[in-house]
């Protein structure tokens, strides 16, 4: 045991060698170089980017609805497209396939087995919004238009119980909405 560390010792200190030897004439060479400036290429480090090109990353929406988009959809217009679009993961009404159940829950929180959705759980209208534009449907995310979204929105909140059947989410009505868990999170931060 003793012999094969020392053994061990011996060589790490031979390739520690071999490295230095390797090595040092690369770095002095760099050095050399370096000192004298003209022939080292300037390090490349980007360009500012505007607004503009920045603009499509720039989506998130805060709880109290600031970043929502223009543009609106009804529950209606929602349902169908929810049929298209989220009901093979997520069940015909948001019962739960393959994916997260999205409905229902409500009073199970305190319980052994919570079942948390967006009805039970999310404490904000809004994150629905940000949260389905930013990432659903699963396999082409932000393929859909806001439009779109605030639909789709509007008939998750609409098979929560949250909205009534006629309601249409846009930037004004979506944030207006307390969600039934809006107060159930305690802060970390007093
Ligand atoms: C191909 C399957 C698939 C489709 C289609 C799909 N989703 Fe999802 N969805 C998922 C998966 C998987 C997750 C969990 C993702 C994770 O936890 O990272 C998820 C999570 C979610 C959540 C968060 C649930 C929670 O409580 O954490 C919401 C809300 C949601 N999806 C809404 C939608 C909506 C609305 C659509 C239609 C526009 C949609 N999804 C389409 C697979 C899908």
């Amino acid at each position: 045991m003793v012999g094969s560390r020392m053994f061990s010792c011996r060589t790490d200190a031979n390739l520690v060698a071999v490295l230095f030897a390797l090595l040092a004439p690369v770095s002095l060479l760099a050095g050399d170089s370096g000192s004298r400036g003209a022939s080292v290429p300037a390090p490349k480090l980007g360009h500012v980017v505007g607004e503009e090109a920045l603009e499509p990353w720039n989506v998130t929406v805060f709880p109290d609805g600031t970043g929502l988009p223009s543009g609106g959809g009804s529950v209606d217009d929602g349902a169908t497209l929810y049929d298209a679009r989220c009901a093979s993961c997520h069940g015909a009404k948001g019962e739960g396939a393959l994916a997260d159940r999205l409905v229902g829950g409500w009073g199970t929180l305190q319980e052994v087995s919570p079942v948390r959705t967006v009805g039970s759980f999310w404490p904000y209208a809004t994150t629905l919004f940000d949260y389905v534009r930013r990432s659903m449907p699963y396999e082409a995310p932000k393929s859909l238009t806001s439009d779109e979204v605030y639909a789709i929105t509007a008939y998750v909140l609409f098979l929560n119980e949250i909205v009534a059947e006629d309601a249409v989410m846009d930037a004004t009505t979506l944030p207006r909405i307390e969600m039934p868990n809006r107060d159930g999170f305690v802060s970390d931060y007093p």
